[in-house]
């Protein structure tokens, strides 16, 4: 349970507030590499933690993110033409280059000072993983080793274009209840399972699948191990299976990465990250990737069409099940298919996480052992954020090197420690990919 203030404090990711001042010392999506592959092409919306933004190619091919509002009276530079490597406002012709410089101010005197003191503001920017960051902290000037950071080294980031699939879904609720459900994983033994009436010889699950779920069914206590270190924890939940444990272990890494748990060497990877649009909106970029082999046409067509933690959408990545429409909740189907009528294991997440409300309301709650790891969450965030305010700079942006790091389940002997199976899984206390 949190107070009012803390709730606040957590939830809000505004310019000025703590946690929005601790979230812009880190890279934060801005688009898709896809929403801007066209040099001289069409400007796209950024609008994220309550600032807005535009982003545009330039005829280099080089990717501008600035203040979305024209200098001059404020018109909205989306609506701008982007031409000879600078965006121009279509009001009176001011125009601005990827740093912001202004190249031309038609209706200012030749003589004016304004030539030489008019400018936006623009943010750096990086590719990476088919999706584009920018930075929106203080100037590399400001920072104690005076310079920026560079986007996480996230594994999926790292390995080749086949080898992943990259897309985004936006979500009408505040971004901390999102990396929740991702953290507590004890919810598998409900919200994601078939009806207590289907017994195996009514679906199609593999008997591998079959049962894991009959594990996680049994069990909806897991014991919970968090692994801290200093760019998030591994949050580890051991069920009982058959006289041994059943681990699932995933990585939140700061500020808003999570992974999905059940991924056995071998198979693809599952993990996403969150950029609040608003404090009750945000986008969320979801990945798949398989460092071992490419991603074949048949799983990216099944990611296409919803799968894992990528929820089914429109051409503007809206989820076709949302809280507008109750996730098109299928009483029928709750009745005797699945715990909860809802098509598809991200809409599940997604439906309970809305049914929070746009902000959860963290002052009212009863928590248990199995919310161990939302709780470090909380802890951890609160932590980072009230510190940077008290001066004192995160050191998580610049330690890339920890963001590499897969989640993932292990079958284990009772008796090994939470230590013993992360080595065994993984060869690395956690979970990070060696370089080589
Ligand atoms: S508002 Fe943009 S040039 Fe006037
Ligand atoms: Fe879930």
């Amino acid at each position: 349970m949190l107070s009012r203030e803390q709730n606040d404090m957590l939830t809000q990711t505004d310019a000025g507030t703590p946690m929005g001042e601790y979230f812009r010392r880190f890279w934060q999506p801005v688009a898709l590499v896809e929403e801007l592959r066209e040099a001289d092409g069409p400007p796209v919306r950024i609008n994220i933690m309550g600032q807005e933004l535009v982003g545009f190619r330039d005829t280099k091919g080089e990717i501008g993110v600035l203040d979305a509002r024209c200098p001059h009276r404020g018109a909205h530079l989306f609506f701008g033409r982007n031409e000879e490597c600078g965006l121009r406002c279509v009001y009176h012709g001011w125009k601005f280059d990827r740093h912001g410089n202004a190249l031309d101010l038609p209706n200012v005197a030749a003589d004016s000072n304004l030539h030489k003191t008019v400018r936006t503001r623009s943010y750096p920017v990086r590719e990476a993983g088919e999706i584009i960051w920018a930075y929106l902290g203080p100037a590399a000037s400001k920072l104690p080793d005076g310079k920026l950071p560079e986007p996480p080294m996230l594994e999926f980031t790292r390995v080749s274009d086949s080898h992943r699939y990259v897309t985004k879904q936006r979500f009408d609720c505040n971004w901390a209840q999102i990396i929740e459900g991702d953290l507590d994983t004890g919810h598998f033994s409900f919200l994601h399972m078939p009806a207590p009436s289907v017994t195996s010889a009514h679906h199609t699950h593999s008997q591998a699948d079959e049962q894991r779920l009959r594990w996680m069914r049994d069990d909806p206590m897991p014991q919970f191990d968090v692994l801290e270190h200093e760019a998030g924890f591994v949050a580890a939940a051991a069920r009982v299976a058959d006289g041994q444990k059943y681990w699932r272990m995933t990585q939140f890494l700061l500020p808003t990465h999570g992974t999905g748990p059940s991924t056995l060497p071998g198979e693809t990877y599952h993990g996403f990250t969150i950029v609040p649009i608003s404090d009750t909106s945000c986008w969320c970029y979801v990945y798949s990737w398989n460092p071992d082999r490419p991603l074949g046409e048949e799983e990216r067509a099944k990611l296409d069409a919803g799968f894992a933690l990528v929820c089914e959408r429109d051409e503007n990545y809206l989820p076709v099940r949302n809280v507008d429409n109750d996730f098109l909740i299928d009483r029928d189907e709750q009745n005797h298919r699945t715990f909860t009528g809802v098509k598809g294991l991200a809409e599940q997440d997604s439906m309970i996480q809305h049914s929070q409300g746009p902000i959860l309301d963290r002052t009212k709650e009863v928590l248990t052992e199995t919310d161990t790891a939302v709780v470090r969450f909380r802890t951890k965030m609160l932590k980072g954020a009230s510190d940077l305010a008290n001066g004192e700079e995160p050191v998580a942006p610049s330690l890339h090197h920890l963001f590499t790091a897969r989640p993932g389940s292990w079958l284990a002997s009772a008796d090994m420690t939470v230590d013993d199976v992360m080595q065994a899984r993984f060869g690395d206390p956690l979970g990070r990919v060696r370089d080589g």
